[in-house]
């Protein structure tokens, strides 16, 4: 009997590419890494990569070459929305936010521009490459303008008198910068998903993915989170445990040959901040170590 080995899409070079790479290397899954090939064999995980341009995606995993994907939100809009009524895709399914590749899909005039607000773009041209999500929010807005399409580089319009403003992604907004450009409206803000065909799958199949997304539940918990171990006075375990910031309770372990001294350990499910290991300093704790946690399994 052949092994059942599940199809996924990511994005071949760009923005998404290299965290959706190393999210898969945190959920151990390791492949033979050659940018020029179709399909990756993952070597201790029943999965092959296939490398694509993100506008793909949403069609490759709604037609089933690919059982999953990672894509932004604003691409599977674009894509899919025709697909189905209104925001999600009829036919694709968000398994997870990956909570990277955070952008915005946003208006941008010439920066000379008087921007007076949505209504005066009426009868201009607008370049992007996202009509689709465009024309329902001006449709939306009872704003009229001249859609001009371009699959890339949307930036230059205005200075080549192709258009008077762009509809793009903006992410730390140097693109917009370069170019003269202010961003004046959002009309999406997206980060990465994890897709799937909303269509049952073999049961075999759906193990594998069950298996993938428990996997990338314990990399995005352990994301911020901190395990810290601290040493303190065992009169001050109330007060040191009222500052650490949200966590389930924490262990608290005798120190060998310290009667009045006790080691704390505890997740923290954020960040630890100074502000708050000063807090610790001043209730008694000394020894603080913050360490970054590599997975968490509920
Ligand atoms: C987007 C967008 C801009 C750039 C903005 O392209 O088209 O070129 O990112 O980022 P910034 O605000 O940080 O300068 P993307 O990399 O998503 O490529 P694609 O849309 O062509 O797939
Ligand atoms: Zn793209």
């Amino acid at each position: 009997m052949s092994e059942t080995r599940i199809r996924m899409a990511i994005q071949k070079s760009g923005r998404l590419n290299q965290r959706s790479v190393s999210l898969l290397e945190k959920c151990g899954i390791d492949f033979p890494w050659r940018q020029n090939m179709l399909l990756n064999r993952c070597r201790d995980f029943p999965l092959d990569l296939m490398l694509v341009r993100d506008d793909d995606i949403p069609e490759y995993v709604r037609t089933g070459v690919c059982d999953i994907g990672i894509v932004g939100q604003n691409v599977l809009e674009e894509k899919l929305s025709g697909h189905g009524h209104g925001e999600a895709p009829a036919e694709v399914a968000v398994l997870r936010e990956l909570g990277f590749g955070h952008c915005r899909l946003s208006i941008a005039v010439p920066k000379d521009r008087d921007y007076g607000g949505l209504e005066t773009l009426n009868g201009t041209r607008i370049a992007t490459s996202y009509p689709v999500i465009l024309g329902r929010f001006l449709r939306a807005s009872d704003v009229s303008v001249d859609i001009v399409e371009l699959s890339g580089s949307v930036e230059i319009a205005p200075a080549l008198k192709v258009a008077d403003a762009i509809c793009d992604l903006v992410s730390s907004g140097s693109t917009l910068q370069s170019n003269g450009l202010e961003e004046v409206e959002t009309i999406l803000t997206s980060q990465a998903v994890l897709i799937r065909a909303r269509n049952g799958a073999p049961s075999a199949t759906e193990e594998i993915i069950d298996r993938l997304s428990r996997r990338i539940d314990g990399v995005l918990r352990a994301g911020k989170s901190k395990y810290i171990m601290m040493n303190a006075p065992a009169s001050r375990v109330d007060d040191i445990c009222e500052i650490l910031p949200g966590m389930e309770s924490p262990s608290v372990v005798p120190l060998v040959g310290q009667r009045d001294r006790v080691a704390i350990h505890a997740v923290a499910p954020e960040d630890v901040f100074w502000d708050t290991m000063d807090r610790l300093k001043a209730a008694g704790a000394a020894s603080i170590l913050v360490v970054p946690i590599e997975k968490i399994i509920a």
